[in-house]
């Protein structure tokens, strides 16, 4: 029987269940100075967390073992590559990948998934991501061409916010299309080049996000903030063809559960956390219900965030969650509490295919605008705009230039590639570039 060349080979899927690790920070100076002591043991030859009480009470230690875990001194670079390194690599060959930070407030999610990024030894799992991307995309050989977006939202009082959005009043709508699955209905994407580019939108989008003191923590994230990167890429296939895949990857940094009498929080700081223990929980209730085996019904629609990351739970993603506790006696109740979830996340049973030709890629449509105006180059017509180069400073400058037929250029470091922006979905604007 002939071979239909038409008929694509089945598409590998892989079956993984979701990576858990869990990080322990030190005890911080008002910890030292209250006199709390140490509930957590981290032994991370074995993999295992144990917690004790500290009390005369002859309650057994309870241990709990993950796929990797991570005591007090871990350094930032080691827990990027144990853990963030695989999922990145797998997203730059066209898989969807999420990593999140779980855990009570104050117990270093943040300091995991940003970090300190003017510190190169504290940057966090994001900014490390960053350079991990751009220099695989410089060793690229051949055809191969990339293209990288990224958006950065919020979810403050169950309301999502376009970080990056130029009105900062505005909210947007969670949307659904059977093509695309979940998405959120005009959120800003910028076109980026390089790991610095990057580094200022995280920047200009941190800015807006909401942040308050609490008695737990000084700078406690009052939402749950997503930094997606969609990295595209065109390659000669078996076939002769050109082919995208195009590879999606969440980057959460949750807002974390806390009880009022401990975060001291009234008023608004109160309703914020009311609402975060709300869709923490519905999380909660989502990791039960895909695991439990007897559940029908997975409840992703009773909060933003697990209507957002339903992908990430129990669908096409490859996901890790990071488990942040403190190490102090006196919180506990919540580390067990947050050891107990992780626990359960782990039977989380996710199918992660590469995403082939999807029908959302803009690269295919990018390469064909180009060709067209190739065309028109050899013909002879006058395009606006001037051309691009490989130097930093020529790359700024073209940054904010709009030519007059409304077409943008950008190019790309290492293939010097000059995309025009028309009427696409990117809000590439010059006044968004001289805000940076
Ligand atoms: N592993 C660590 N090593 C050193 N300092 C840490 C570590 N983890 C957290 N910290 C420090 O502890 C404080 C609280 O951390 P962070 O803001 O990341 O907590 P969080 O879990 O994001 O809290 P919230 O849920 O309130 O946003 C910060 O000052 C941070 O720098
Ligand atoms: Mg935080």
């Amino acid at each position: 029987m002939p071979i239909n060349k038409a008929e694509k080979p089945d598409k590998p899927e892989s079956c993984d269940n979701v990576k858990v690790v869990v990080r322990c920070r030190p005890l911080n100076e008002r910890e030292k100075a209250t006199g709390y002591k140490m509930a957590v043991n981290v032994d991370e030859m074995r993999g295992t967390i144990t917690v004790h009480k500290t009390d005369s009470s002859n309650e057994p230690p309870k241990t709990f073992t993950f796929d990797t875990v991570f005591g007090p001194e871990s350094k930032q670079l080691d827990v990027y590559n144990l853990t963030a390194r695989p999922i990145i690599d797998s997203v730059l060959e066209g898989y969807n990948g999420t990593i999140f930070a779980y855990g009570q407030t104050g117990t270093g999610k943040t300091f995991t998934m940003e970090g300190v990024r003017a510190v190169p030894e504290l940057r966090g799992i994001i900014p490390n991501s960053f350079a991990h991307i751009f220099g695989h995309i410089a060793k690229a050989e051949g055809d191969t061409r990339f293209l990288v977006r990224v958006s950065y939202l919020e979810i403050y009082n169950e309301e999502v916010r376009d970080l990056l959005g130029k009105d900062q009043t505005q909210r947007l709508e969670v949307k659904e299309r059977p093509d695309v699955g979940v998405y959120i209905k005009d959120l800003s994407a910028y076109v980026v080049n390089n790991a610095d580019d990057m580094d200022r939108i995280m920047t200009l989008g941190h800015k807006n996000r909401s942040v308050g003191a609490t008695n737990m923590n000084e700078h406690s994230s009052r939402s749950h903030a997503i930094f997606t990167i969609t990295i595209e890429c065109s390659e000669k296939g078996v076939d002769g063809n050109m082919h995208v895949r195009m590879g999606k990857l969440h980057l959460v940094d949750l807002a974390g559960s806390e009880r009022q009498a401990k975060t001291g929080a009234t008023g608004q700081r109160l309703k914020e956390a009311t609402k975060i223990n709300l869709s923490l929980s519905t999380l909660g209730n989502v990791i039960s219900a895909l695991v439990d085996g007897k559940s029908t019904h997975v409840p992703y629609r009773n909060s933003k965030l697990t209507r957002l990351l339903q992908d990430s739970l129990g669908g096409n993603s490859k996901t890790m969650m990071c488990a942040n506790i403190g190490p102090a006696d006196y919180n506990y109740d919540e580390t067990i509490s947050t050891l107990r979830y992780a626990n359960r996340a782990k039977n989380i049973k996710n199918k992660a295919r590469i995403n082939e030709d999807p029908k959302d890629a803009l690269l295919r449509q990018f390469q064909k605008e180009i060709e067209e105006l190739k065309k028109k180059l050899e013909e002879g017509e006058e395009i606006s705009g001037s051309e691009t180069s490989d130097s930093e400073e020529e790359d700024e400058d073209d940054d904010g230039e709009i030519g007059e037929d409304g077409e943008k250029r950008k190019k790309r470091r290492g293939k010097a590639v000059v995309i025009p922006v028309s009427a696409t979905n990117l809000l590439l604007s010059s006044s968004w570039c001289q805000k940076l």
